[in-house]
């Protein structure tokens, strides 16, 4: 099965604050970006990617994809004024015999081959799409201003991530037409699509202030103190 990814990295990235895009915003001294892009790259589950960059900085990519390795970019095309467009510029770009699609947001550095083989192993079910998604942890409610309209029940409600995947056609025709949607499963939902939820990850969480940032990199170091010390243990045996 032929599954693509469409990276979408074009946003301005403005609540970052940074000096350049939210992509090529530094973690760990290389481009946000080369995380999830080398993630996709390494995973096997993936064919194709179509990374959708900040206009102007296609060349950028492309050059980060060589340094990295990345053969599987495709193409490195100029995103537009929203996400919604983004994806839709992105998803043009995607071979006609791609099976499926995968959109992931830049802004989600730490995506996992077992999200991957989650979102896959559901539309061999037969799904339409599926996404990541998480319990609600806090109460949601409802509100006009500053007066509460109602309190939603908690247990019937998730907190959606990317990566989500969906049959292609299904996609392309759900991006076809206009609409600023936060997500592609709205897209698809909103045509009658049927979407699975699978397990997310807490740590696709979505960098969007410099102390995200400062976050996701706290956890990487940890993960590189762990894997330090386990090589240590395995010396000593
Ligand atoms: N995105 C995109 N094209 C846009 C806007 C957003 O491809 N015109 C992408 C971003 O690059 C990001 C994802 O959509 O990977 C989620 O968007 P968000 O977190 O809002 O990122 P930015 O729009 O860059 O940040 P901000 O809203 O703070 O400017
Ligand atoms: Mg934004």
């Amino acid at each position: 099965m032929s599954v693509w990814a469409v990276l979408a990295a074009a946003g301005r990235g403005e609540r970052l604050g940074a000096d350049r895009p939210k992509a090529f915003a530094p973690l760990r001294g290389r481009p946000l970006l080369a995380e999830s892009l080398e993630r996709l790259e390494g995973s096997d589950w993936i064919e194709s990617i179509v990374v959708v960059a900040p206009p102007g900085w296609e060349e950028p990519v492309i050059l980060l994809a060589e340094e990295l390795g990345c053969g599987k970019v495709a193409a490195a095309v100029a995103g537009g004024e929203t996400r919604a467009e983004s994806v839709q510029i992105g998803v043009g770009e995607v071979a006609e015999d791609a099976a499926v699609i995968l959109v992931h947001d830049a802004a989600r550095p730490l995506v996992s081959d077992d999200v991957l083989e989650r979102l896959i192993v559901a539309l061999n079910e037969g799904w339409d799409g599926a996404v990541p998604g998480l319990p609600v942890v806090d109460t949601v409610k409802r509100v006009d201003g500053d007066t509460v309209v109602e309190t939603l029940p908690r247990s019937s409600l998730v907190a959606v991530q990317t990566p989500q995947a969906f049959v292609a056609s299904v996609l392309r025709a759900a991006v076809a037409g206009t609409g600023d949607a936060t997500d592609c499963s709205s897209l698809v939902e909103g045509r009658g699509g049927r979407v699975k939820v699978v397990a997310g990850d807490p740590r696709l969480f979505k960098v969007t202030t410099p102390d995200d940032l400062a976050l996701v990199e706290s956890w990487l170091e940890a993960d590189e103190e762990d894997e330090a010390d386990e090589e240590d243990e395995e010396d000593d045996a």
